[in-house]
This record gives structure tokens, C-alpha cells and sequence, in this order.
């Protein structure tokens, strides 16, 4: 499967970058990165974390600076430039979270977040994204799903400025990630306030040992 164009994100890069000079918009985010961070090196197993749907690079930076191996992939080609023009001595992938890239195929991948990204899957299609990571990732091994959020049972499309987007219920998207095999270790559901329309949500979630 080729790479799903990203043309709002391409024609946007530059305004986005712009807009968001950090990619955390409240400390509890950046601290569910670290987390993350802490619980991927406990597993002491090396390999490399994947930080898919990287936009302009910073989280995958962030995770370079917690010491871990990582690579930041992005179906749009200026995102993926951009983070590049802010972190030269990273590796950087254009391609979307199917992971189909040739660059990917030898990679062992102990981890991979996935901030924000997946919010512009169609639901569907994020189940058969997770079947195939977890056929990539032994157990044991850590996955971080961020999304947009509501207090509805029902993932909701949500009027996102550059692309079609979903929000997901907690519950969902921890069920989804059951499903494809990974078991939650956490999560952390954010309120809305001034700068964010709806609630959020960050599952952390286990490759079971089945499966
Ligand atoms: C809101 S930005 C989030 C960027 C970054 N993860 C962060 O937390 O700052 C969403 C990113 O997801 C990327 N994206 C869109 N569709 C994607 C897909 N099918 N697979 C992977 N990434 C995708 C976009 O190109 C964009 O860079």
C-alpha cells in the first residue's frame, strides 16, 4: 500500500509549524511522553521506537533525548522536511502508519507512539493498522495512542481543520488496541479548557503475549 497523501498537511506545514513551536499544548502531555519514555527503556530490549504521524518532529526529538533509538514517520513530505530542517541528526520516514516503506521492513520495533496521528484513520481502518503493528512487535513490547476524546459511546468525526479527523472514547480505543493484541497499562483522559475544544486521551498499552 502506497503512502495516504496528506495535501492539508503538505500545504499547511509551514503555518503549522509556526503555530505549534512545541508539540505539547499542557505539561501533562509532555509527562505522558516521559512515561512512555521511562517504561520503553525498562524494557531494556533495545530495537528502535517508531513515533508515527510525527508531524514536525519534536516528540520524536524529545524521545531521542530520553536516550531511546527512534525514527519519525509522516505521510506528508513537508512535515516530514521540516522536521528534518529542525533535526538533522535524526531519521525521518515518509510514509503513513501502515508502515509499508522499505526503510521500514528491517527495522525491530520495540515501541511506537502514535500521538494525534490516527485521529486521521477512519476507524475502520485503525483496527487492521493495529493487527499489523502488533504482528511487527513482540510481547512485552509498548504502544501510545493519543487522540482527540468525548464523553459519547461512539467514535465521532470532528470538524479538524487540515484533514478528516475521529475522536475516540476512552473505552473504544482501548478496546481497539485489545483487539489487535496490545493490553492497557494506563491512560490519561484530559477536560477541555480554553485551548482545547474537546477532552483528550492517551491510552498505553502492552503487547500481549498471545496472539
Ligand atoms: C496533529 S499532527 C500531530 C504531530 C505529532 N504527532 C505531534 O504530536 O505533535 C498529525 C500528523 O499526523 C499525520 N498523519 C495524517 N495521516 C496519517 C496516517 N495515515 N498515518 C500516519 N500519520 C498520519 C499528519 O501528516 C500530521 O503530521
Amino acid at each position: 500500500m502506497t503512502s495516504a497523501a496528506q495535501p492539508g498537511y503538505d500545504a499547511l506545514a509551514e503555518l503549522y509549524d509556526e503555530t505549534f513551536p512545541t508539540a505539547y499544548g499542557s505539561a501533562w502531555e509532555r509527562h505522558a511522553v516521559a512515561a512512555f519514555a521511562d517504561e520503553v527503556h525498562a524494557l531494556g530490549t533495545g530495537g528502535t521506537v517508531l513515533d508515527v504521524g510525527c508531524g514536525t518532529g519534536h516528540v520524536t526529538a524529545d524521545l531521542a533525548g530520553f536516550g531511546l533509538t527512534v525514527i519519525g514517520i509522516d505521510p506528508s513530505r513537508e512535515m516530514v522536511r521540516i522536521a528534518r530542517g529542525h533535526h538533522p541528526d535524526l531519521r525521518f520516514v515518509v510514509d503513513d502508519a501502515h508502515l509499508n516503506s522499505a526503510e521500514l521492513t528491517d527495522v525491530t520495533i520495540t515501541a511506537i507512539l502514535a500521538r494525534f496521528s490516527l485521529i486521521h484513520v477512519p476507524p475502520d481502518e485503525v483496527s487492521v493498522i493495529l493487527r499489523e503493528w502488533a504482528t511487527r512487535m513482540a510481547p512485552g513490547s509498548m504502544i501510545s495512542v493519543a487522540t482527540q476524546s468525548t464523553d459519547n459511546d461512539d467514535v465521532a468525526e470532528f470538524d479538524h481543520v487540515v484533514a478528516r479527523a475521529w475522536r475516540w472514547p476512552a473505552d473504544r480505543l482501548s478496546e481497539a488496541l485489545a483487539d489487535a493484541g496490545f493490553d492497557e497499562v494506563w491512560r490519561i483522559v484530559s477536560r477541555p479548557d480554553d485551548q482545547h475544544r474537546f477532552p483528550a486521551v492517551v491510552v498505553t498499552a502492552r503487547r500481549a503475549h498471545w496472539g
